[in-house]
């Protein structure tokens, strides 16, 4: 063996330590942990394992009940969930079920190992194994015979297949044989993943530095995989309602008159919004925490005028700190020491769009702490979000050096280990400025990020093409992050560079109005590309799907709750809910998706006429019309330039509201309960609160659970919980697929429910040129209001 090259060798000595063994091999040092029944911690070093220590990890181990037997060749490791057996001879490690089914195994040759600080585990490839999720990652869903790099890098226009790009989220799942297995490696460092890329034996996941640190997490489900890692990693919580509303941005609206003629347009073309975003202009030449007196002499005022027509602010801010004698913010870092600095204690100096900045040193809790008085600035001008851009590091060059020390708090690191993380932390920073000087529970968004950024920000994927391939590379990137733990993603609508064809943008803000973050943007040296410059049609197309979105908020917002509590995202890859049916990872089907977890989002195109959709397992019904659909089906669809084919899952419950033109607007009284004949059972939680304060937090909801009781024919709408009135005095129960010959009684009494046209799930009507109203498609349902909103309602079908 090359001398360089470093395996652990045989195990020499096995301890019995708090959650689990702690074990020596010739060459290195291990400990595998329970931190669940179903998470197990891994860490190897080559030297007497370090202070532990994580930016992404936030859960502590459980009390397990674990065992442990030791034989001549092995050791094996139990919880309630599965067993770790430990190979002696040489060290390698694998898990299998409790039924004795291998789930993963080292290979065992090469288990881990070193090449000089960098370090490798590698996986035997199991037969027809697949590899999901790796967060903000381009390429299939099925990511098996591809490889990348995590190196959180500014990727200006990158082309649909770049890697890496913005963020680094070093956790997939991988599946085989029906089970299925996650994978979290939680190594800051330019980590390596390889998922039998130019080779045919291994998947092997490694990093530059630092130790093997990984946890590996055995679940039945694909979704109970990423409530594991989300255990650990933490959740959002949950957002400004506003923030679910669309927000309408540009590189960038300036002056302040011109912001407020965008939000007047709005209004006056009703295309329902919620929020401006503020790009680099409004700040005085690109400084940080000022705003341009000439451009924005009164941005207090323009706030509240904003505020007043239902729109709320997010403005931009990046890490670099101009230097610059006389301006506070440098001076004042300069002062209280938190840049990062080159070894020798100068502060680095890299430039960006203020010219020569320096950067803060968001490792620290200092540097954290200076950043988060600042952002008091934001708020004192009336800001309701901060959009953290820039932060990978970017700067020109995009070269940042190695020799740059960070705080890493406490423990030193160079670039090479802080790079990763820096983002995370600027994030955090903000989250935690705007959560001590907002009024109201703030908006965070972040381009770069790590593992756990979920905590604290959603995230976008930065600067994408106005191209037909990248919108559907979006969707699979948002998907995938999705897998990943991160709930609150969102992509440029209509692509940041470049000029979007009418038809792309049309079919983007389709697809927009079922994404998580909802915002269209484009770059500054690009033709205006709000919704109605493309035309009166596509005015037409973006208010009746922004349109749609609005009336989905009681959906929406109950998703986000649910995110909240299990981190599943809104935006669901197929292979969270199909993960063992092979057709949803055929290219052709793999950008299909689930948003929350009953409408089907079949995303194409711009230029097809005709696309191939797969409908997994199930009954469906076409959004628009209700027209059934059988699962388990192939299906070429005619595709309408003005129609995004949605369908709805059988056995769901999907709440909606009348159209308002922002959340900040009371919508009509009723809720609209869509409930959809199916043959499964289902569950739905629905959950309202003031979407704006704390107070949910002692209590201060509405939340009750909805049943589809499929085996006993009925449905219950369960009591309601929480301390809030729900905003809606009465429901209007809406049944699609059931049709006359059913028979339903309320709570014991025969009921008769009426016959309804409804046009309430329809956004689309026929373009009118002469603006004439439009003739809405819809459906005939059964239909009945009641007034009950808060106790138990027993609904039978008989
Ligand atoms: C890069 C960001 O990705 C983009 O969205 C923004 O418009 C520009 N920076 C200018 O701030």
């Amino acid at each position: 063996m090359p001398s360089s090259l470093v395996t652990p060798g045989d195990v020499l000595k096995i301890e019995q330590v708090a959650h689990g063994l702690k074990v020596q091999t010739v060459h290195s040092y291990v400990e595998v942990l329970a931190y669940s029944p179903s998470i197990i911690r891994v860490r190897m070093d080559k030297n007497p394992l370090g202070k532990d220590f994580s930016y992404a990890v936030v859960a502590a181990p459980e009390k397990v009940a674990t065992t442990w037997k030791e034989s001549a060749d092995r050791i094996l490791f139990s919880t309630d969930s599965l067993d770790v057996v430990i190979l002696k001879k040489p060290f390698s490690i694998a898990f299998y079920t409790k039924e004795g089914k291998l789930i993963n195994e080292d290979v065992a040759s090469m288990g881990t190992s070193w090449i000089g600080n960098q370090v490798t585990t590698y996986k035997q490839l199991q037969p027809e194994e697949r590899f999901i999720g790796l967060g903000e990652k381009t390429g299939n869903l099925d990511r098996k015979g591809t490889g990348y790099v995590n190196w959180n890098n500014d990727s200006y226009g990158y082309a649909a297949n770049a890697d890496p790009i913005y963020s680094s989220i070093p956790f997939y799942i991988g599946l085989h044989d029906s089970l299925c297995y996650g994978i979290f490696m939680d190594n800051t460092f330019k980590s390596d993943f390889n998922f039998g890329a130019s080779n045919n034996r291994f998947s092997s996941f490694g990093a530059d530095g630092g130790e093997m640190n990984y946890y590996f997490i055995y679940q039945k489900k694909v979704a109970d995989i990423i409530t594991d890692y989300t255990a650990l990693t933490g959740r959002m919580s949950l957002p400004p309602l506003w923030s679910l509303g669309y927000q309408q941005n540009r590189y960038s609206y300036y002056p302040d008159t011109e912001v407020l003629r965008i939000a007047k347009t709005l209004r006056e073309k009703k295309i329902p919004a919620d929020g401006i975003t503020l790009d680099i202009h409004y700040m005085e030449k690109y400084k940080l925490f000022t705003w341009d007196k000439k451009r924005f002499p009164h941005p207090i005022d323009m706030n509240k005028e904003l505020e007043s027509m239902g729109f709320k602010t997010t403005v931009i801010v990046d890490p670099g700190i101009k230097v610059e004698k006389g301006y506070p913010a440098y001076e004042d870092g300069i002062a209280k020491d938190v840049f990062i600095k080159y070894p020798d204690g100068n502060p680095y100096t890299a430039e960006v769009w203020p010219g020569w900045c320096n950067f803060p040193d968001f490792t620290s809790q200092k540097g954290r702490d200076w950043w988060a008085d600042k952002v008091r600035f934001l708020a004192g001008t009336g800001v309701d979000g901060i959009w953290n851009d820039m932060n990978e590091i970017a700067s020109w060059g995009n070269k940042m050096p190695f020799n740059v020390l960070f705080d890493y708090d406490g423990q030193g690191a160079t670039t090479i280990g802080a790079h990763n993380v820096y983002a995370l932390e600027m994030a955090r920073a903000s989250y935690e400025g705007a959560k001590k000087s907002f009024k109201e529970r703030p908006f965070i968004l972040t381009r770069a990020g790590y593992a756990g950024l979920q905590r604290y920000t959603a995230i976008w994927t930065g600067d994408n093409r106005a191209e037909d391939d990248h919108m559907m590379a979006g969707v699979r990137l948002l998907n995938s992050l999705g897998l990943s733990g991160v709930a609150f993603t969102g992509m440029d609508i209509g692509g940041f560079t470049g000029n979007p064809s009418i038809g792309l943008f049309a079919r983007w803000i389709q697809i927009g109005a079922f994404t998580p973050y909802f915002r269209g943007h484009t770059a500054v040296n690009t033709k205006s590309a709000e919704p109605w410059t493309f035309g009166e049609e596509v005015t037409e197309i973006s208010r009746n799907f922004i349109g749609l979105r609005y009336r989905l908020i009681p959906y929406i917002y109950s998703n986000f709750y649910q995110a909240t509590q299990n981190g599943l995202p809104l935006m669901r890859s197929l292979a969270i809910d199909y993960s063992f049916d092979d057709k949803i990872y055929d290219t052709r089907y793999q950008n299909e998706y689930l948003f929350g977890p009953d409408l089907l989002v079949l995303p194409f195109e711009s230029k097809e006429k005709f696309g191939e959709a797969y409908f997994p397992e199930g009954i469906w019904y076409d959004l628009y019309t209700g027209a059934p659909q059988k699962g388990g089906v192939e299906k070429i669809l005619k595709l309408a330039y003005n129609k995004l084919p949605v369908y709805v899952k059988g056995s769901s419950f999907i709440p909606m509201q009348s159209l308002v033109q922002s959340t900040q607007i009371l919508p009509k009284d009723t809720l609209i309960l869509n409930i959809y004949k199916g043959n499964t059972d289902n569950q739905y939680t629905y959950y309202e609160d003031d979407g704006k304060s704390y107070s949910y937090q002692s209590g201060d909801y509405y939340k009750r659970d909805f049943v589809y009781d499929h085996e006993n024919n009925r449905i219950i709408l369960k009591k309601a919980v929480g301390n809030r009135n729900s905003i809606f005095k009465s429901i209007k129960l809406v049944m699609h697929g059931f049709d006359n010959k059913d028979h339903f009684s309320i709570d014991g009494h025969a009921v008769g429910f009426k016959k309804d046209f409804v046009a309430l799930l329809t956004p689309i009507s026929k373009f009118d040129p002469q603006g004439v109203a439009n003739p809405l498609e819809g459906e005939d349902v059964l239909s009945h209001v009641i007034r009950n909103v808060s106790d138990e309602i027993v609904i039978d079908l008989k």
